[in-house]
């Protein structure tokens, strides 16, 4: 069976492409190379010993993605990962984000609900701003964006909801990630951030790999265990596999209704001195870092309640934050060695 993975190129993207694979699944992958790189592709043949079919292709330019479609008319569900995803620049330039993000939706939309189709969205858990209650369920509101990025989460997730209610035929999950971290086991694909890293785990590694000098740990006055904000970090490869699963639950007939919301997270916090132990600890080296000011709008904790996930979907994140880490640091070691 045929299935679309938009930004198939990207960390989360790729990963869920030999999740497929391994499943059976014949994959078509999307991307636009704007923030990946087409030598990914030889990383996810090498582990899954299968070619995904490629098309370098910007969602935008709507004539062609229809063109596409007539290519490939035996398309039964899309995973739609492509969109850009930089919370700062994402303020500087926030049409860029609106137009990249919400155009090459509302196309794939258009498309799928004509023929009818799953569709899976790769929403986030930034949706939920500062929660009031942790564990974070579904049902916690939705708090007003605090970038322009986090808002086209929320438009996407209302303009998908909007399209299911009037569109039988279409069968939509959106999935709120917390926070995506590790690589492969096989090291053959992870993260590759471009420039200096913004999120926390790509920064610890290039640190320990001598590439930034130190780590800035932000703020440790928050009302936390050891005063660092608390996440709730997920294996990527975990992540993928609930990407499948989901896929699969539609597919089968097996959903209620025709859209749905799961949480994906391991529902175990951990803050950013635990997170930097859990490294020190795999890698058997000291991490240099050192506590500066709080950075702007971080919120202090965030981590999920996995009860409906566990339940509906029948999926578990299976790894611990010290495999996350592992993964992610023999990721860093193995592309110090290779010019992607
Ligand atoms: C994690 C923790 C920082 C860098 C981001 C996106 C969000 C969502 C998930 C997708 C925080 C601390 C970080 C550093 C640090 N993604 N930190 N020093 O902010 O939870 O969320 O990913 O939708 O939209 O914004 O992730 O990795 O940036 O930060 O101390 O150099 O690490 O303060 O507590 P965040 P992050």
């Amino acid at each position: 069976m045929k299935i679309l993975v938009t930004g198939g190129l990207g960390f989360i993207g790729s990963h869920t492409v030999v999740e497929l694979q391994n499943k059976g699944f014949e994959v078509v992958i999307i991307d636009d190379c704007s923030n990946a790189s087409e030598d990914v592709l030889e990383g996810i043949s090498r582990i899954s010993g299968q070619n995904p079919i490629f098309e370098k292709l910007d969602l935008r330019e709507g004539h062609k993605v229809q063109d596409f479609f007539e290519r490939h008319p035996d398309i039964k569900g899309i995973i739609h990962f492509a969109a850009s995803k930089a919370v700062g620049e994402s303020m500087e330039k926030p049409l860029l984000y609106y137009e990249n993000n919400l155009h090459s939706l509302i196309y794939l939309l258009k498309r799928i609900s004509a023929t009818g189709g799953a569709f899976i969205f790769s929403s986030s858990c930034t949706v939920y701003g500062q929660a009031d209650q942790m564990p974070i369920t579904e049902d916690a509101p939705v708090k007003p964006a605090e970038s322009p990025y986090g808002n086209t989460k929320q438009m996407g997730e209302e303009i998908l909801r909007d399209t299911c209610s009037v569109t039988p035929g279409l069968k939509a999950i959106s999935l709120r990630y917390f926070n995506p971290i590790g690589a492969h086991p096989s090291a053959e694909i992870g993260e590759l951030p471009i420039g200096v890293p913004q999120n926390l785990v790509p920064f610890i590694t290039q640190t320990g790999a001598g590439i930034r000098k130190e780590l800035s740990v932000f703020g440790n006055d928050y009302p936390t265990s050891d005063g660092t904000c608390v996440r709730d970090y997920i294996h990527v490869v975990d992540l993928a596999k609930a990407h499948v699963v989901a896929m699969e639950r539609i597919l089968n007939g097996k959903q209620e209704g025709n859209y749905e919301i799961f949480n994906l997270g391991t529902g175990k916090g951990s803050t950013v001195l635990e997170v930097i132990e859990s490294f020190q600890r795999v890698s058997g080296m000291n991490l240099n870092y050192r506590i500066v000011d709080r950075r702007p709008g971080d919120i202090t904790e965030a981590y999920a309640d996995t009860t409906k996930a566990n339940r509906i979907l029948g999926w578990k994140a299976e790894s611990t934050l010290d495999d996350a880490m592992r993964s992610a640091w023999d990721w860093e070691k193995k592309i110090r060695e290779k010019d992607f």
